[in-house]
């Protein structure tokens, strides 16, 4: 006997399709991530992430106008300082670029949606995410030192005007650290988006690019999650909520996509994902060969978070996401 279900019923014309779907990519869901450099009239294109640049604080101001005025509700800073040190200063000095660049975004587009990713990779000579012990070659920072700067860093870039703060360090107990300095500063109600689930990834090779900050020696596998791992991933997601996360993030996205969809399965908290510039790369150098369609292709890809439960996708496609969107 023939079956009686024909899936391919409801398939057969563009409004059947329209009316199962079950998934929809809107512009409501995108964070646009921007890089902040000292200087004036700067716009210093990323060789390994063509259409993304590091711009100074004038231009990133006229770039988080066109990001609102597609409709993109938030962007997300990070900042390549002056000068580095093992204080990481430049990451929580109140004249630091990142508070710098948020101040002026919000006094120029007032509702746009200002995240700081708090972290000090950029800021230290090393390019570790924090205190080392003098002498390490290894990498292996000091986490409960490095929990003070990430306070400050957190507490500088409120202050300046970041309506939310994103913790990327992977450092244990981050989120409480943080969340306790923004509520002794007075900042109770700015949210914490955390890196909850961050992997040591060859996938952040051409952010170190963009944003200077690949570490001089040794790597990030001692903060950072070990790729094989699916319920460490859920340990730290555990935390951070105990902590006071009030979103989570999983970075990668395109590779642990199974990871999104087991935090989706353990919070009612909201989830990001991170659309990292390996995985932008890779689509970008393909359709500038011609051998794939990038509208299609960076389509189809950001569905395929939200359909594994990311309720929100930081992507260096935002804008070209947003204008096909309206298409
Ligand atoms: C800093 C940080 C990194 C990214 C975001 N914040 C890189 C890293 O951990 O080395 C990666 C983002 C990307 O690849 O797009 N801790
Ligand atoms: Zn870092």
């Amino acid at each position: 006997m023939f079956p009686i279900q024909r899936p391919r019923r409801l398939r057969q014309t563009a409004n059947l399709r329209r009316m199962v779907q079950e998934n929809l990519l809107t512009v409501n869901d995108l964070i646009y991530p921007l890089f902040a450099v000292p200087g004036t009239s700067v716009a210093k294109e990323v060789t390994s992430m063509p259409g993304v640049y590091q711009l100074s604080v004038d231009k990133i101001v006229e770039e988080a106008k066109e990001v609102y005025d597609l409709g993109i509700p938030s962007i997300i800073l990070f900042g390549i300082p002056d000068s580095k040190d093992d204080d990481a200063t430049g990451a929580w000095h109140d004249c630091g670029i990142v508070q710098k660049a948020a101040s002026a975004v919000k006094e120029a587009v007032p509702d746009l949606v200002v995240i700081a990713d708090t972290c000090l990779c950029e800021y230290t000579g090393h390019g570790h995410c924090g205190y080392l012990e003098v002498g390490d070659l290894t990498g292996r920072v000091l986490n409960d030192p490095t929990l003070e700067l990430l306070k400050k860093t957190a507490v500088s870039q409120a202050k300046a005007g970041a309506d939310i703060i994103a913790p990327s360090g992977m450092m244990d107990g981050f989120v409480q650290a943080i969340r306790q300095g923004l509520d002794e500063a007075g900042f109770q109600d700015t949210p914490i988006l955390s890196y909850a689930a961050k992997y040591a990834s060859a996938y952040y090779g051409p952010f170190r690019d963009a944003a200077e900050s690949a570490p001089q020696f040794g790597d990030r596998r001692t903060y950072q999650m070990d790729p094989a791992n699916g319920r460490e991933a859920l340990k730290e997601v555990e935390l951070d909520i105990a902590e006071g996360a009030d979103m989570l993030m999983v970075k990668p996205a395109l590779a642990y996509m199974d990871i999104i969809w087991r935090v989706k399965e353990i919070t009612q908290l909201p989830v990001a994902a991170y659309n990292v510039s390996g995985e932008y790369s890779m689509v970008k150098a393909a359709a500038l060969n011609g051998w794939v369609d990038e509208q299609k292709i960076v389509l189809e890809t950001l569905t395929a978070f939200k359909r594994s439960g990311a309720d929100l996708i930081l992507t260096y496609h935002a804008k070209d996401a947003a204008r096909w969107l309206k298409d």
